[in-house]
């Protein structure tokens, strides 16, 4: 045995002795792709709408990992309340929720050109975004996993989401406070913005 396998060795029987927990890295993206199928009925539908009201389902591929787990957890215990993604997301364990956070993370992309619907002022809602941008990044882009990607999301789903927080239909102290200052118009102004700026976002998909 080579000196480094016996290092890799000892290191491994040393981590299994000490019983190290199972972290957010630990999504196998191979086992994801498969969980995540039926996912893709709405998520890997270039422009897909939920109805009732009518906003487009998120954008899920390029997101941060740990974003994506931390908001299907909210789903699952009903702090982030949706029937659909309930039901979806409810019955998902931690792995399972590790592992399809993980493929969708890094999934083939889907074509997509979808177009973007501004239905807000951008110039206004850059303004506005001044506010923002010391988590989301100078373009809703930020690199710190703990804050989800929000460039090139759907404008809908985003203006919907920022009235989500003020109402209390979405729990998150952090967003509640920055979104409970903000009118109606304030929100689709910001959706304007964010939605049209360069974005790691996509529609994932299953390659043909
Ligand atoms: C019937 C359509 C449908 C299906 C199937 C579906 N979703 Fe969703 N998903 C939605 C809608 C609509 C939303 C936006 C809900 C909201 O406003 O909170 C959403 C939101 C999400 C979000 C939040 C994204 C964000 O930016 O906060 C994640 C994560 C997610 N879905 C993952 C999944 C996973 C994983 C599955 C499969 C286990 C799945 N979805 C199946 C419709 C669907
Ligand atoms: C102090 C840091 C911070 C600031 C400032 C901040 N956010 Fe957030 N934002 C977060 C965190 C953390 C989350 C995830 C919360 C959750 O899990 O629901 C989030 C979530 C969001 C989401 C949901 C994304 C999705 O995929 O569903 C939107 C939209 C958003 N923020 C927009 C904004 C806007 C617009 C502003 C400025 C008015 C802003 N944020 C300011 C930390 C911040």
């Amino acid at each position: 045995m080579s000196l480094t396998k016996t290092a890799a060795t000892l290191a491994a029987l040393f981590a299994l002795s000490i019983g190290l927990p199972a972290t957010a890295a630990d999504g196998d993206p191979a086992a994801g792709k498969v969980k995540a199928y039926n996912c893709l009925g709405c998520h890997g539908i270039p422009g897909y709408h939920n109805v009732y009201p009518t906003y487009k389902v998120p954008r899920l591929g390029g997101q941060h990992a740990a974003y994506l787990e931390s908001a299907l957890k909210a789903y699952r215990s009903g702090a982030r309340s949706h029937p659909t993604m309930q039901a979806q997301g409810g019955s998902l364990s931690d792995q399972d929720i590790a592992d399809i956070s993980a493929w969708f993370a890094s999934a083939p992309q889907h074509e997509d050109d979808t177009a973007v619907v501004v239905g807000g002022d951008a110039a206004k809602g850059k303004e506005l975004a001044a506010t923002c941008t010391a988590c989301h990044g100078p373009t809703g882009a930020a690199d710190n996993d703990q804050y989800p990607i929000i460039a090139g999301q759907y404008g809908d789903y985003l203006a919907r989401t920022l009235e989500g927080y003020k109402n209390g239909r979405r729990n998150n102290a952090i967003m509640k406070g920055f979104a409970s200052n903000l009118s109606k118009q304030d929100m689709k102004d910001l959706a304007a913005w964010f939605t049209q700026q360069e974005s790691p976002l996509y529609v994932p998909g299953l390659p043909k």
